[in-house]
């Protein structure tokens, strides 16, 4: 009988990269997948710890779960709980004692333990179990091959950990020190995705671009190492795979050779996330974030001039410890002059352990809610801005799928944009160009133009153009 399991993903795409790899190492004892946590038989959390109160969220999660887990018991069934993720290595023995009806604990490093912590767990009616140790041996090596389907778009993890230390951030804690995959294992991972109907893998890393995995043996640099740019044109030729796209990546680490893949790499998406988190110097010292707001401005350029239509997102705080009007204005000063497509935008908040935490000049809040919603306003005329400039031209969309409407589909832009259009869905999987004729604050309309074109014809656009169709069985070029 299948076992049900429900997995649910709070935060970063890595972790709903780690969910789909759990669910694959949980599939070959008879787990499928559950809809919902109701009449499971194993429920994972996967936390996510890098903001205020993810505890105490996680903590009230649990209430819940409690409930449907004693719902379960009634029936004469067992329901295994499980937290993952983030605050699970960052409060391990701490989640077992205040929440006893937790059966299993385990790190982002530890997962691919989990079969073997969950047959624990089920044999022993009342013991818990905690992992939340740094193997030496990398999980990677653990982990199943990638499954036979894929989304569209897909997640691939190639680095882990940090080694940067910002002053605010809980990361090098909760994922340990950096670590780079060999570039052959993320090849063939990359290889399988595409087999199994990925048109677009989005690198992931909570430091991408510090990649430096062995380089593939027999290759160019064997027996040395790959920075992500040559991990990029190497993915680039894989067969069916049309785009590529990588987060999230540090100013600092910006190298020739990732300028030089948005240069000569088409499959590489012009969007590129580069926190920068403040746009004055004192602030940014403080953060230890290792670069100057000048600095930050010349990337963006190098960037800008391998790819001229390169749009950019980014991070960041505001009232870090310390930081007065004139910090501040200079970040405004910074986001006017770069102009993003699109940012994410947060109040400081202390996390324990950080030195940050213990500063003696924490901002006041309502110095904080001010800030914030300043340059928030900002931060979303630029993206208006940016989506209405589109209004009038043409996208080429990856569809990924249903729209909130019938007949509707949604995709993304190269931007990164969200797109709707009425599109069929067997199309789903394809690269359409798409006229765009409206604009909202975070997504845009379009009109798909349809016409039927001879088979030979759609061959040859497959080969010619960054727009090739994905999928198979596709009907229709544009
Ligand atoms: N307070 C507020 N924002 C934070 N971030 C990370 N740590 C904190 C914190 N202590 C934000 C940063 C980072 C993003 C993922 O979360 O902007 O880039
Ligand atoms: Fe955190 Fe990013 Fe700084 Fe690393 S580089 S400490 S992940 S903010």
């Amino acid at each position: 009988m299948t076992k049900r399991l429900f997995i649910k993903t709070y935060g970063c795409q890595m972790n709903v990269y780690d969910a789909a790899r759990m669910a694959e190492l949980m599939a070959p004892l008879g787990y499928g997948p559950a809809g919902s946590p109701e009449g499971a038989d194993l429920v994972i959390l996967n936390t996510c710890h890098i903001r205020e109160k993810a505890a105490e969220k996680v903590f009230s999660e649990l209430g819940t779960i409690r409930r449907l887990k004693a719902a379960r018991a009634r029936q004469g069934g067992r329901m295994i709980i499980a937290v993952a993720g983030c605050v699970a290595q960052a409060e391990g023995a701490e989640i077992l004692e205040r929440a006893p009806f937790v059966d299993l604990v385990v790190g982002p490093q530890a997962y691919h333990r989990l079969p073997e912590m969950v047959a624990r767990a089920a044999a022993a009616e009342s013991r818990q179990v905690l992992d939340t140790s740094f193997p030496a041996e990398p999980k990677f090596d653990y982990l199943p091959e990638t499954s036979a389907t894929s989304p569209v778009s897909a997640f691939l993890t190639v680095q882990e950990g940090c080694d940067k230390f910002c002053t605010f951030c809980v990361v090098p804690y909760t994922r340990g020190a950096e670590y780079s995959r060999p570039a052959e294992a993320v090849i063939a991972e990359a290889r399988r995705l595409a087999a199994a109907g990925a048109r677009e893998i989005t690198l992931l890393g909570q430091n991408v671009n510090a990649y430096h995995g062995a380089a593939p043996p027999n290759g160019s640099n064997d027996g040395g190492e790959w920075g992500l740019g040559a991990l990029i044109a190497a993915l680039a030729r894989i067969p069916g795979l049309d785009r590529l796209r990588y987060t999230t990546s540090h100013p600092r680490d910006v190298d020739d050779g990732l300028v030089a893949a948005h240069r000569d790499v088409a499959e590489l998406m012009p969007f590129v996330h580069l926190p920068v988190q403040s746009g004055s110097d004192r602030v940014l010292a403080a953060m230890h974030r290792r670069h100057t707001a000048d600095q930050y401005r010349c990337t963006v350029e190098r960037l800008r001039r391998a790819r001229p239509d390169l749009a950019l997102s980014s991070d960041f705080i505001v009232g870090f410890p310390g930081e007065t009007e004139a910090d501040f204005r200079a970040t405004l000063d910074l986001v006017r002059a770069i102009g993003f497509a699109q940012a994410f935008s947060f109040k400081y908040s202390p996390r324990p352990g950080t030195p940050a935490a213990n500063a003696a000049d924490q901002v006041a809040e309502p110095a904080k809610v001010e800030r914030l919603a300043a340059l928030q306003s900002l931060i979303n005329e630029q993206q208006r801005a940016f989506n209405r400039s589109w209004v009038g031209r043409v996208l080429p969309v990856l569809f990924e799928k249903p729209g909130r409407h019938p007949g509707q589909l949604v995709g993304r832009s190269p931007y990164l944009q969200s797109v709707h259009a009425d599109v069929s869905a067997e199309r789903i999987g394809e690269i359409i160009p798409v006229t765009i004729r409206g604009a909202g604050a975070n997504s845009l309309a379009g009109a798909v133009l349809e016409r039927e074109v001879p088979h030979s014809a759609r061959e040859d656009a497959h080969q010619g153009t960054s727009l090739a169709v994905g999928a198979p069985r596709a009907e229709h070029l544009i």
